[in-house]
């Protein structure tokens, strides 16, 4: 079938995907946005996912650094990551808690624990996500990858939500921020009949699958900004970004023949988390967010969605499905 446009392509094997990153990296910058100036987060209770590594430790560190209470919620690294985030930050308002994204019974446990824990939160970001070299199943035979990089993050945003830690008109505005990807441009349509249904694939289909499910993941965030904020005043600004390239863990299941090469190639090539996690931060802590209710940056750059994406019936539908897996998986429905 003909794809709609090259950038359909980009992000179809681990090769292009890389290759698409570094490229995407030497555009030039049509407005640059700057970190330099935005106000610091002293006062503000920030829960972050996937803070053990990569862009989520770094970004932990710098949150931590310019103020922030940091919740890492982490499936490992407990306390150890912690402490170092403690140490490189400086700061000792650094929490922790335990979560596997995989299990929803993990999410409820952890999502009960930050009530108790540390009450209302001013800031989520949901980072945490993984490249699984192919298909596996979680205990409720969903696939991994879409139970860890998307239906987890409807989970632990709605119960959140709804057990008041993400709490709308108070004084200060809580905001969600989703690490999204480019690559969620790739797929050329959203498969509603396949939706939540496992479906074996191998590493050949691997990275376009992640690019998938960046899509529902996105096309989800833009359903939920409707939902909080249906005025034009937000009630609850929700944020996406694409971080670029960065040099993460995030191929640790390639195979071994490759890991060197792929270590090399992200080590020359793409971004240091220090340096990737500026448009997180960013989003996390600039005013200007308060009046937007939806906002896409890729790296520091505004940039728009795919359409796809932004779609309304596509978001209505997917979170008309997701809330009926929802209740399929908490027992109460078909
Ligand atoms: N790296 C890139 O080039 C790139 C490009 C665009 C977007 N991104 C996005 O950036 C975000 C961060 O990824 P990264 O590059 O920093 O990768 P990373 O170094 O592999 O970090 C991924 C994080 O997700 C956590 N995680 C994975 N499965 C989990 C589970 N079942 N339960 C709880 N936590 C889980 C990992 O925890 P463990 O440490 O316990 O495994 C780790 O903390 C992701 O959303 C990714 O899609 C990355």
């Amino acid at each position: 079938m003909p794809r709609e446009n090259k950038r359909q392509e980009a992000y179809e094997s681990p090769v292009k995907a890389i290759l698409t990153g570094i490229t995407d990296l030497f555009r030039r910058p049509v407005e640059e946005l700057e970190l330099e100036g935005v106000p610091d987060l002293k006062g503000r209770k920030v829960l972050i996912t996937g803070a053990s590594s990569g862009l989520g430790f770094a970004t932990a560190v710098e949150l931590a650094r310019r103020g922030a209470r940091v919740i890492m919620a982490v499936r490992s690294g407990i306390p150890q990551k912690g402490e170092a985030v403690k140490q490189k930050s400086g700061s000792a308002l650094v929490d922790m808690i335990h979560v596997d994204l995989s299990d929803p019974g993990s999410i409820d446990t952890c999502i009960a624990g930050v009530k108790e824990r540390f009450g209302s939160l001013d800031v989520l970001i949901c980072n945490a996500a993984v490249v699984t070299n192919q298909s596996r199943t979680t205990k409720q035979g969903l696939d991994e990858m879409f139970m860890v990089n998307y239906f987890a993050k409807f989970l632990l945003i709605n119960g959140l939500i709804e057990s008041g830690c993400i709490r709308m008109g108070g004084p200060e505005k809580p905001r969600i921020i989703i690490v999204n990807s480019e690559s969620h441009r790739n797929p050329e349509k959203i498969e509603w009949e396949a939706f939540g249904i496992y479906e074996p694939y191998g590493i050949k289909k691997s990275v376009s699958m992640y690019g998938y499910y960046k899509l529902l993941l996105l096309t989800m965030a833009n359903e939920l900004s409707r939902r909080l904020n249906p005025e034009g005043e937000p009630a609850c600004p929700v944020a996406a970004l694409c971080p670029g390239p960065v040099n993460s863990n995030i191929a640790r299941e390639s195979p071994a023949l490759f890991q060197p090469l792929l270590k090399l190639v992200f080590r020359i090539f793409f971004r240091s988390p220090e340096t990737a996690c500026r448009p997180v931060v960013y989003l996390a802590a600039v005013d200007q967010l308060q009046s937007t209710p939806m906002e896409y940056l890729f790296l520091m750059q505004r940039k728009p969605m795919d359409e796809k994406a932004t779609d309304q019936e596509n978001g209505r539908r997917l979170w008309e499905l997701s809330e009926r897996l929802r209740e399929k998986i908490a027992g109460k429905g078909e």
